[in-house]
């Protein structure tokens, strides 16, 4: 996993309208095939900062900076408080709107797929089934001394850093900076990527790879791509509508509109 591209792109497309929810919605229900994106944004409405946002920073400390095998290396204890603040906010957050549109498009197609780039496990709880964690779950941890995963719920946290059995240090089950995504989540992306008709990519900033090339892919393959996000990305050049807005207000439309459409 790594950080690049342009944070903006070019001049801002015109604010969402009427005719671009259409658009969206048209192309869904013509759609056999649909792949799901998801970055942070799509939390935030559940209470959980966004890491680039304005309230995304903890002690001055970037995401970048703390999620990287060797701020771990360096001071584990500071890495693990970083976590133990975000799992103590997400334990008491519940799936939005948002979370709960796109359990229903899952069941609205033949195929589906969702690859959210969020740890929290919220798209789990709101009750999905097709779905890739492709930077992990902040909920399981793994031994830095034998790989061995196990689920850590404690809130807060009993020890800082937290230790196995074994003795040796845990880390969360994430990937960090500098990191490969699991080759088989990779292969079932890519997978995904060549299949789909249509893409919905949803607050995501677009700065992390590998996810903020995938809409690049699906152009490449001829699908359409359709963005939900607050402000302007990366992305919005690449995608055929871009809808402006919450995604909580926005995928419940977009789902009330495609079930009418049917
Ligand atoms: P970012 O924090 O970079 O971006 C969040 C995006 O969500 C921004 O583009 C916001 O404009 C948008 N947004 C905020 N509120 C929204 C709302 N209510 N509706 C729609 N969009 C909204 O988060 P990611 O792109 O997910 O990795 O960041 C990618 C990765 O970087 C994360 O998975 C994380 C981080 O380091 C790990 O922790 C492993």
């Amino acid at each position: 996993m790594k950080t690049g591209g342009r944070r903006c792109a070019g001049p801002l497309k015109a604010k969402m309208n009427r005719g671009d929810i259409g658009k969206a919605v048209g192309k869904l229900a013509g759609a056999k095939s649909l792949l799901v994106i998801t970055g942070a944004g799509i939390s935030a409405e559940s209470g959980i900062p966004t890491f680039r946002g304005s309230d995304g920073l903890w002690n001055n400390h970037r995401a970048e900076d703390l999620a990287t095998p060797s701020a771990f290396e360096r001071d584990p204890a500071v890495v693990w408080q970083w976590y133990d603040w975000r799992r103590g906010i997400i334990a008491k957050a519940m799936p939005n709107p948002g979370h709960l549109a796109i359990k229903d498009l899952e069941g609205m197609f033949g195929h589906f797929l969702l690859i959210t780039q969020n740890v929290d496990g919220l798209h789990e709880r709101s009750g999905i089934r097709n779905i890739i964690e492709i930077h992990g779950n902040l909920w399981r941890v793994r031994c830095v001394r034998d790989g061995r995963g196990s689920m850590l719920m404690d809130v807060p946290l009993k020890e800082v850093p937290p230790r196995c059995a074994c003795g040796a240090l845990l880390r969360p089950d994430v990937v960090w900076f500098g990191e490969s995504i699991p080759g088989e989540a990779l292969r079932r992306s890519f997978q995904a990527l060549e299949a789909c008709d249509v893409l919905l990519v949803v607050g995501t900033s677009g700065v992390v790879y590998p996810v903020a090339s995938f809409p690049e892919e699906v152009k490449g393959n001829g699908g359409f791509v359709i963005e939900i996000n607050m402000e302007e990305t990366p992305i919005t050049r690449a995608a055929d509508v871009s809808l402006f807005g919450r995604s909580g207000d926005i995928l419940p439309e977009i789902v009330k509109e495609l079930k009418k459409s049917r």
